[in-house]
């Protein structure tokens, strides 16, 4: 290949532009060309894209959000948009495409490959949920942002002696909660993969204040409820006052971890290497802190676990 293309698609991750950064730099070093795509398969399809040289990605490897724009483009899913996309790709001389997303972008990589034009996928995203890999890129900066933001709320929920349900992040994935929660030493962590239980919440928080615990800290995933619901049933319960913070897409902002920038880098990396080898259709990801690749399709025949040991964890740590 002589001359390859990169998007970032889906929601955007602290440490994207690092893997941009990686793929162009990595693709230099073979001489192969690359061209960036704006604004992820909207741009495909519009042909909305540049060469990207050297100097282009200088300065971006702190930065968050992506260099090259995100997008949420549902008409990608149809055949004729496809077909477009590949066909304005050929005639611009490119022969493979880096796509850096979550699964959704990735289901666009893999209609383009089953239609004869290979793609990689990189997995960014700040839900750490896509399948077949431990890790996605943006995952480690998103998590201390929301324990550094817990740890703040803990500090007036402490001096008011208030409790607080914390929403978070995450789509259908709980690893955004339970990651923080057991960092910041939430009191309940609540995930969607795991069954709803609000006595369960109202007995910790009963058990807490019978020692004397004056705070409370429940951490939300999104994909379990909506945080001023959770506190609303709460409230009904107990007939106590809960406070609610949304966090939000501060969760998505800010500039990369050194972790997500060296993940990135070798993501980054590993993918240009399998365009260059002819092998499309595949994903890169971490096992075990070792880079490996995989078929494309198998992100979407497995599903994501979150770590449920963490889960058990918390309950212990947190009496
Ligand atoms: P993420 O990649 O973070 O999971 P989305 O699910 O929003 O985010 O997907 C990002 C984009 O990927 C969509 O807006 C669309 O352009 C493309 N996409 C998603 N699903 C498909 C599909 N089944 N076929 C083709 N493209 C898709
Ligand atoms: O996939 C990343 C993510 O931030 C999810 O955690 C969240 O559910 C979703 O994107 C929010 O999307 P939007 O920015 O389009 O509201």
């Amino acid at each position: 290949m002589k001359k390859i293309a990169v998007l970032t698609s889906g929601g955007d991750a602290p440490g994207m532009n690092a893997a941009i950064r990686a793929v162009v730099r990595k693709a230099r070093f073979h001489d192969v060309e690359v061209v960036g795509v704006y604004h992820g398969f909207q741009g495909l399809y519009k042909g909305n894209y540049e060469l990207l040289d050297i100097g282009s990605v200088g300065d971006i490897i702190q930065r968050g959000g992506t260099k090259l724009f995100s997008a949420r483009f549902p008409e990608f899913k149809e055949e004729e948009y496809q077909l477009k996309a590949i066909e304005r790709m050929k005639e611009a001389g490119i022969e493979g495409l880096v796509v850096i997303g979550g699964d959704g972008s990735y289901r666009g990589a893999m209609e383009l490959t089953k239609k004869g034009f290979p793609c990689v996928g990189i997995p960014g995203t700040i839900d750490n949920d896509v399948p077949g890999t431990e890790y996605t890129i943006g995952f480690d900066t998103a998590l201390n942002t929301v324990v550094e933001s817990i740890d703040k709320i803990r500090d007036t929920a402490t001096s008011h002696e208030n409790t607080f349900v914390i929403e978070v992040m995450g789509r259908d994935a709980g690893d955004i909660a339970l990651w923080a929660g057991l960092a910041a030493g939430a009191e309940s962590i609540l995930i969607p993969e795991e069954d709803f239980d609000l006595e369960a919440i109202i007995t910790r928080l009963e058990r807490g204040a019978a020692r004397g615990k004056r705070h409370s800290i429940i951490i939300v995933a999104e994909g379990v409820m909506n945080g001023h619901k959770l506190a609303k049933h709460l409230e009904e319960r107990t007939g106590v006052k809960i406070r609610t913070s949304v966090l939000g897409h501060i969760q998505r902002g800010g500039s990369p971890s050194a972790r997500d920038r060296v993940i990135a880098g070798r993501l980054g990396a590993r993918a240009v290497e399998l365009l260059l080898e002819n092998k499309g259709g595949r994903a890169v990801g971490v096992k075990s802190h070792n880079v490996v690749d995989y078929d494309l399709q198998q992100a979407f025949e497995q599903k994501h676990v979150a770590d449920l040991s963490l889960y058990t964890l918390s309950k212990e740590l947190s009496i």
